[in-house]
């Protein structure tokens, strides 16, 4: 448990864009961020952050809410683990009261193996540094490899020592669990009650998933014996998928970001000495075929992805294959190929910077234009070949998203193999037919359309669409304060209310509730926190007003007096008042708005999260938010006729349903019954007009 004080604390210093940016590429669109959504294909941006609301939405899929709801969906925690996240992310120190055994048990599988994997990296680390086994064997192979302590530390490499339990009896003695041990693949069953460890005598290469926890291990055998595997990784797990985890992300991402470019290498050994050598934007598929999730992982980084290859025949062969995938996702694709006999673990280490930085620049190609040289070197003057040759490109090149590459790969495909341009460009539209067909019957790549929901939504109450204009009011609007009139006889009071009591007022006086369960709990979640928020606005109030007085201070000191009436000082003094005054203003008016929001949008309960970030993220919210302050004080000024007007639509189409109701009524009736049934009739159509009439006034409805 954490307690509240905590919690709040997180909630406030979290800052959306800063969360976000952690998985997210983003750039500035206005006072909003944009990025590709890391929960869908995406492959133009459709994900806003808008940094002052604290927010975040796709407009394609539709996911989004507020920095906590981010992570929990983002890293799958719960409630409480996505709060622990943030406060690690923040340096908050988060006291908590000892679990007690039950909720040790009850802690997601998922959760206690990144626990476990935490400690074994730890482990694993500490054997390699601090003890005699692990320098002389561990250590010294990676100084050999000519790995720095600085690099060893970043990738976090660790050492296995050659007792065969030696991590095995550390996590028991520790308390962990055996099946745990298992299932992280840390250790094997012996079947007689014990275990042993997976890596003995192997250096560690922890596999780090983008959110920066350890997923998986690779052991790398210190043997030159070709009978032993050179690698042994840990199994899947429900932790490690092989097929989604890119080797080197976590590490390289702010540099992909900052270069908007990334390398794709081979193996660990070529990330890390990469890495050391000042290109932090590689990455490794770790001996893998790179598939669509490792690209789809990459893509929220960059659009440009360089692979580097070995060249040789066998590097060569690599490169050709499975790159149209990455084309597909409309990401640019270059290849580099190396010297003969480097990888670039071994190219990076026998060149300096500048030097590996000068061979990308003279030979980094474009797939399209290499693989359609390789080709046609490959077919000389047979024709058949160069058929199958064209063929093959035009295939790359019509799976390319965007119209325009595709058609200036076309011409330049049609220079090299001397062909004319039309017969390409028919080609490429035969095989986009072929691929769309493909597509389709499978539905893997297609455009998905809208899809309905996973049920038909439930019939909604006629109420429906009034009732959750009023709750958006009171999500987006609950605690800003506007005045309205209240006519008592002939005198007309002016009164002052914030939205959410000028809302339970009027539904109280008229018995009204909301009827959908979810804007019923909101409502009441809203009405808790009112005492909350007198107290929290007072004390933002006074601070406000501090920081202007200090403001004024300061301003009116800056006044040359110099050959100026005092009139004219006077007056000066009198804007600065009033501008300083403004500020102070805006300021508390924004700390209003933004109060309801943010406990909603971090509210533990689930339904009460996810509805209120629907209505907060509506389109038009954000639509609010593209065009920057201006509009919100606009929106802000139109609360009171905004606010009245949406209570007496709902009264209005209550209304409207009893008289519909009662004419169904009148048609059946009896003549004595009839005229009852008229008489309420016309006072409902009394109420009616009055409704329409006197928007912005109180109507009492008819019981
Ligand atoms: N790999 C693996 N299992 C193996 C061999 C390779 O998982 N038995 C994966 C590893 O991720 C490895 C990558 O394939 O990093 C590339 O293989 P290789 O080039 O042999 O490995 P390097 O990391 O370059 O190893 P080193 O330079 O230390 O020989
Ligand atoms: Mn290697």
């Amino acid at each position: 448990m954490i307690d509240k004080a905590t919690v709040d604390l997180i909630l406030d210093t979290a800052d959306i864009v800063d969360v976000v940016s952690d998985f997210v590429t983003l750039r500035r669109r206005g006072v909003n961020y944009v990025g590709l959504c890391p929960f869908h294909n995406d492959r133009t941006p459709s994900f806003y952050v808008s940094k002052p609301k604290q927010i975040c939405k796709c407009f394609a899929c539709g996911e989004g809410g507020s920095a906590l709801n981010f992570i929990m969906k983002h890293e799958q925690l719960n409630y409480h683990d996505a709060l622990i996240y943030l406060a690690n992310k923040y340096h908050i120190e988060v006291n908590e009261r000892e679990l007690t055994d039950e909720e040790k048990d009850a802690q997601t599988a998922r959760e206690a193996m990144f626990m476990l994997n935490e400690w074994a990296c730890q482990f694993f680390e500490q054997q390699l540094h601090d003890t005699t086994e692990g320098q002389e064997v561990g250590l010294s192979y990676f100084n050999e490899r000519g790995f720095s302590t600085a690099t060893i530390r970043k990738f976090r490499l660790g050492y296995s020592p050659e007792d065969r339990s030696a991590l095995y009896k550390a996590a028991v003695a520790k308390g962990f669990n055996r099946q745990l041990l298992f299932d992280t693949g840390l250790c094997v069953d012996d079947n007689r009650g014990g275990g042993y460890d997976r890596y003995r005598g192997r250096v560690i290469f922890p596999i780090i998933n983008v959110g920066g926890k350890i997923v998986a291990f690779g052991g790398r055998t210190l043997k030159n014996d070709k009978t032993i595997a050179k690698y042994v990784n840990s199994p899947e797990s429900i932790i490690y998928s092989k097929r989604k985890e890119i080797y080197g992300l976590y590490q390289a991402k702010r540099d992909i970001a900052k270069k908007g470019k990334c390398f794709i290498v081979e193996g660990y050994a070529d990330v890390i000495s990469m890495h050391q050598s000042g290109f932090e934007n590689v990455i490794a598929s770790s001996g893998t075929a790179l598939t669509d999730d490792h690209i789809r992982m990459i893509h929220r980084f960059t659009e440009n992805i360089t692979e580097m290859f070995d060249g040789d025949e066998a590097g060569i062969r690599a490169a050709l294959k499975g790159i149209d995938k990455i084309l597909a996702q409309g990401l640019s694709m270059k290849v580099l190929l190396l010297p003969d006999d480097d990888d670039p673990d071994s190219y990076s280490r026998k060149h300096n910077a500048a030097e590996i930085q000068q061979f990308i620049d003279d030979n980094e190609r474009d797939f399209i234009e290499f693989k359609t040289s390789i080709l046609l070197k490959d077919c000389a003057r047979d024709p058949i070949r160069r058929a199958k040759a064209i063929e093959d490109v035009t295939h790359s090149i019509a799976v390319i998203p965007s119209e325009v590459t595709r058609a200036v790969y076309a011409k330049e495909c049609s220079n090299m193999f001397g062909i004319g341009e039309d017969v390409i460009l028919r080609d490429i539209a035969k095989a986009r037919k072929k691929i769309k067909e493909v597509a389709g019957k499978d539905g893997t790549d297609a455009p998905t359309p809208p899809q309905p929901g996973p049920e038909d939504p439930a019939p909604q109450p006629v109420m429906h669409q009034q009732e959750r204009d009023l709750i958006k009011y009171i999500t987006r609007y609950g605690m800003c304060e506007f005045s309205y009139f209240v006519v008592d006889g002939d005198v007309t009071n002016e009164a002052k209310a914030t939205v959410l009591e000028y809302i339970q007022i009027e539904l109280d006086a008229d018995n009204l509730k909301f009827e959908t369960p979810s804007y019923s709990k909101i409502y009441e979640v809203a009405l808790s926190l009112i005492d909350d928020f007198y107290r929290d606005i007072n004390e933002y109030a006074e601070r406000s007003n501090t920081i202007a007085q200090a403001e004024y201070a300061e301003l009116v000191k800056g006044i040359n007096p110099v050959g100026h009436s005092i009139d004219a000082i006077k007056q000066e003094e009198d804007r600065i008042l009033a501008k300083v005054t403004q500020q102070s203003i805006d300021r508390i008016n924004k700390f209003r708005m933004s109060y309801l929001e943010k406990k909603l949008l971090s509210h533990p309960d689930d339904d009460v999260r996810q509805t209120s970030s629907e209505l907060i993220t509506e389109p038009y919210t954000l639509s609010r938010i593209h065009t920057q302050n201006a509009s919100i004080t606009s929106d802000f000024e139109k609360l009171p006729t905004l606010i009245p007007q949406a209570i007496n639509n709902w009264k209005l189409a209550l209304v409207e349903q009893q008289i519909k109701d009662l004419q169904k009524l009148v048609a059946e009736a009896s003549m004595s019954e009839t005229e009852e049934l008229l008489k309420t009739l016309q006072r409902l159509f009394a109420v009616r007009s009055q409704l329409s009439q006197h928007v912005g006034h109180r109507v009492v409805m008819p019981k």
